[in-house]
């Protein structure tokens, strides 16, 4: 049974500048305001959820001593830093085109905040476990389909993209640490309910939110095809249905979805090319 990432694979953090559009189109996701605000309103989370991971994660650092799982948490840490710095980024391009950023983050952060405060650090650790779950499903489906992403900025493209390879690398990375220190599936199976309730919650004020400001929130059009782009026959989100359903299930692991060859294969775009 696979319980762990798998040997020999790297966990590093790859210090990649993206140049983001100045501004940003409004639309970069091919001309389609439902497609970009979707995306943009979790970019928007990511900076303050990314670095609760890290704390979540941090906290427990000193109870590992297996070495290797040691050596993938340094990369974990380092991957998200570097996600966070690089979205929030994003954040104030989007907050330049008039959006209010600032609102969505405060929400958020008050929320880990109360989190960080309210709940033992078993908890957050395992909230962190269940989150990476859900990024580690849609970062596969990103990375599996282009489709998801063409007629997108190229920038974009490749800024996503990267996100997802990481996203994959260090998928099982909170949830190795969570095995070891603690292992109660219970908790587990809790903190991904709550976690799916609280990010659908919030993706979808944000996205309500710039949808609203494009003068687009009450477009008929927008949220039919917007719904079908989603839940359709080959909507982004239907097939991830069945691997998010996994995690509940007794003595799932992350890396029982195996896609290291996937991962392998979109490591490619962004290895040095020769000159
Ligand atoms: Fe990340
Ligand atoms: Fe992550």
């Amino acid at each position: 049974m696979v319980s762990t990432t798998p040997e020999g694979l790297q966990i590093r953090p790859r210090h990649l500048d993206f140049d983001l559009p100045n501004p940003l189109p409004r639309h970069w996701h091919s001309g389609d305001a439902f497609k970009s605000h979707l995306f943009d309103a979790m970019s928007v989370l990511f900076p303050d959820g990314e670095r609760f991971f890290i704390d979540s994660v941090r906290q427990f650092r000193d109870q590992i001593s297996d070495p290797a799982l040691k050596e993938q948490i340094r990369g974990f840490i380092g991957q998200e830093g570097h996600h966070s710095r690089e979205h929030l980024e994003y954040s104030n391009r989007l907050r330049e085109l008039g959006y209010d950023i600032t609102r969505i983050e405060r929400r958020a952060q008050a929320r880990i905040r109360y989190t960080q405060k309210k709940f033992s650090a078993k908890r957050q650790l395992a909230a962190t476990a269940a989150l990476e779950h859900i990024t580690a499903i849609m970062a596969d489906g990103l990375l599996r389909d282009p489709k998801h992403l063409q007629g997108a900025h190229p920038e974009l493209i490749r800024l996503w993209r990267w996100h997802a390879l990481e996203e994959t690398e260090h998928k099982a990375v909170a949830f190795d640490v969570f095995n070891q220190v603690c292992g109660n599936r219970k908790l587990l199976r809790r903190a991904m309910l709550m976690g799916t309730f609280f990010f659908v919650l919030d993706t979808s004020r944000g996205l309500a939110h710039m949808l609203k400001r494009d003068g687009l929130l009450w477009n008929w059009r927008v949220w039919r095809d917007g719904i079908r782009w989603m839940w359709g026959k080959e909507g982004v989100f239907r097939p991830l249905i069945g691997t998010y359903l996994d995690f509940f299930k007794a003595g799932f692991h992350p890396w029982q979805h195996d896609n290291l060859e996937l991962l392998y294969r979109s490591r490619a775009e962004f290895e040095p090319q020769p000159v």
